[in-house]
């Protein structure tokens, strides 16, 4: 049977909410993804522009460090990468999650939870990630997961193994 494991990131526990219902669905694993320093609420200010999100996230292609206990993905054939949206793309960290992984013949699918905004960008975000690391992977359709409700549906859409 496919093994599915679901890697999350989330500040406030809104995404960590739905991951954990997403990988109940799944009967996946799941694993939470940790900055190497963590955010405070200060750095999480979207309202002041030099806080420390506000910089990270304005700054072209930059990465940030994680703490170094990603599980080993060798033996799952599914990945779902959840995070919340900072400034319209993913957390930094998921570009670092992505270069660190040997993403290599591996089904991808993101999800997020935010304010409102969608996950288009993210999206190409994500695809320009895997595409600079050169992997052989499908990455999925995501998804903006604000509402439980919208789990299956996304869930039926996915092209999982
Ligand atoms: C630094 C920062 C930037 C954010 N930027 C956006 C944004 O651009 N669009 C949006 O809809 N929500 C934005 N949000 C709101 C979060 O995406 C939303 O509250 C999310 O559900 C938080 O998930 P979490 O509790 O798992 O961290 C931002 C939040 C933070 C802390």
């Amino acid at each position: 049977m496919a093994k599915t494991l679901v890697l999350y990131y989330s500040a406030t526990n809104t995404t960590k909410n739905i991951a954990e219902q997403i990988a109940q669905q799944l009967n996946a694993d799941i694993a939470e993804i940790h900055p190497a320093q963590p955010y405070t609420d200060a750095d999480l200010n979207w309202h002041d522009d030099q806080s420390r999100t506000s910089i990270e996230q304005h700054e072209h292609n930059s990465r940030v460090d994680i703490k170094d206990d990603l599980p080993d993905i060798s033996g799952y054939d599914n990945i779902v990468i959840g995070h919340p949206i900072w400034w319209a793309i993913p957390p930094r960290m998921i570009s670092t999650v992505i270069d660190r992984l040997d993403l290599n013949g591996k089904n991808l699918a993101l999800f997020a939870t935010s304010g409102g905004t969608s996950y288009d960008r993210s999206q190409n975000y994500v695809e320009r990630t895997v595409n600079e690391n050169d992997y052989d992977t499908k990455v999925n359709q995501g998804a903006i997961l604000n509402d439980p409700r919208q789990i299956d549906g996304w869930i039926d859409s996915l092209n999982f193994k």
